[in-house]
């Protein structure tokens, strides 16, 4: 299959060219300012996906058979300083490659979020209905709904939530800003009452692409991690993984920090029936930490506080 992944310079979109190539398929590989590094890849480019006609034109040039949509303003600080590129990236792009895979017959999956909901009501299935707390929540609420609109039965919309894996920079994954944060400001604050089921990076890249190949899959599905955890515990496991001293990791309450906008309190979701349709397995969170390296510019912090020496090698052609 020729298959375009769109974000493909960040944190998810790199992976998932990655899986897809792994997979035996031809990879068009699309940044936004930077163009992403994939070895194999039969194209990698950029292009401003807030303006329609570039992408328009590359995808009636390429007829590819299936689109990975990563591309996003995926935080919730960044949507409320650029709402016009969250409304754009978040809500108009998901509509946008679904009206061209419907022309061109490609099937179309769009990475959306567990942040659609409110944390009232865990665990959440994949037809409970939305109820966003943030901006970013809502564009991504509205991407959903436009893109299943516009692809009908060529359209998947994949919701997830937070990435634990190897980043191209060190700087975008789970432990990487955990261990970053410990390295600047020695003791880390985590919320106990804030409970996320974090997801493996690469398990995740797997299940996009397998959602390509099955083309019959359409509609809203939800994939994570196995374990419904608070952040809290998260830290603290990572730190084990990486024999950090755990008391680096202290206890403290979402409920009472200052926060403007309020911060959803439990987002388990229920991975029915998405995990019994598809042969990438559900991963546990130990099967996750096992995957991951200590972040690029870490090392010497890391091996100081630890007397552990960091090893460095290189894989699928990359030196992560
Ligand atoms: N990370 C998480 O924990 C998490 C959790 C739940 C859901 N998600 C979802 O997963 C998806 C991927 O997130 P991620 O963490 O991989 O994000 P990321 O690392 O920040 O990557 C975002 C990608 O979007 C591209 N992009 C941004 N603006 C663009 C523009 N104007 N035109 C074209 N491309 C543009 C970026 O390209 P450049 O950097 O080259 O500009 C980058 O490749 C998003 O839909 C997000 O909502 C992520």
């Amino acid at each position: 299959m020729k298959v375009v992944v769109t974000g493909a310079s960040g944190l998810l979109g790199r992976e998932a060219a990655l899986a897809a190539l792994r997979r035996g398929h031809q990879v068009m590989a699309i940044g936004g300012t930077t163009a992403p590094r994939i070895p194999g890849a039969e194209r990698t480019l950029t292009i401003d996906l807030r303006d329609a006609a570039p992408i328009t034109g590359f995808m009636l040039e390429e007829f590819p058979d299936a689109v990975i949509n990563c591309a996003a303003l995926p935080t919730v600080d960044g949507c409320e300083r650029d709402p016009a590129s969250a409304q754009s990236l978040n809500a108009g792009l998901p509509a946008r490659l679904a009206e061209l895979c419907f022309h061109v017959g490609a099937k179309l999956v769009h990475v959306s979020t567990d942040m659609v909901f409110d944390g009232e009501a865990a665990p959440y299935g994949h037809t409970a209905s939305p109820a966003p707390l943030s901006l970013y929540g809502r564009t991504k609420a509205e991407g959903e709904v436009r893109a299943l609109k516009a692809g009908r039965e060529h359209a998947a919309v994949v919701r997830t939530t937070l990435i634990n894996g190897n980043s191209p920079d060190g700087t975008r994954g789970l432990h990487e800003r955990l261990i970053r944060g410990l390295m600047k400001g020695g003791v880390t604050g985590l919320h106990t009452d804030e409970i996320r089921q974090p997801v493996g990076l690469t398990n995740l890249a797997d299940v996009l692409v397998e959602l390509c190949e099955r083309r019959q899959l359409s509609g809203v599905y939800h994939w994570a991690g196995a374990e419904a955890i608070s952040r809290h515990e998260i830290g603290l496991r990572i730190c084990r993984h990486f024999g950090l001293d755990t008391t680096l990791i202290s206890p403290t309450e979402s409920s009472r920090s200052a926060s403007a906008t309020p911060r959803p309190r439990d987002l388990g979701l229920s991975l029915v029936p998405l995990a019994g349709k598809l042969r990438t397995p559900v991963q546990t969170f130990a099967e996750q930490l096992s995957e991951l390296r200590v972040p690029r510019g870490c090392e010497q912090w890391y091996e100081e506080r630890t007397g552990r020496k960091v090893v460095r090698r290189l894989e699928k052609g990359l030196d992560y």
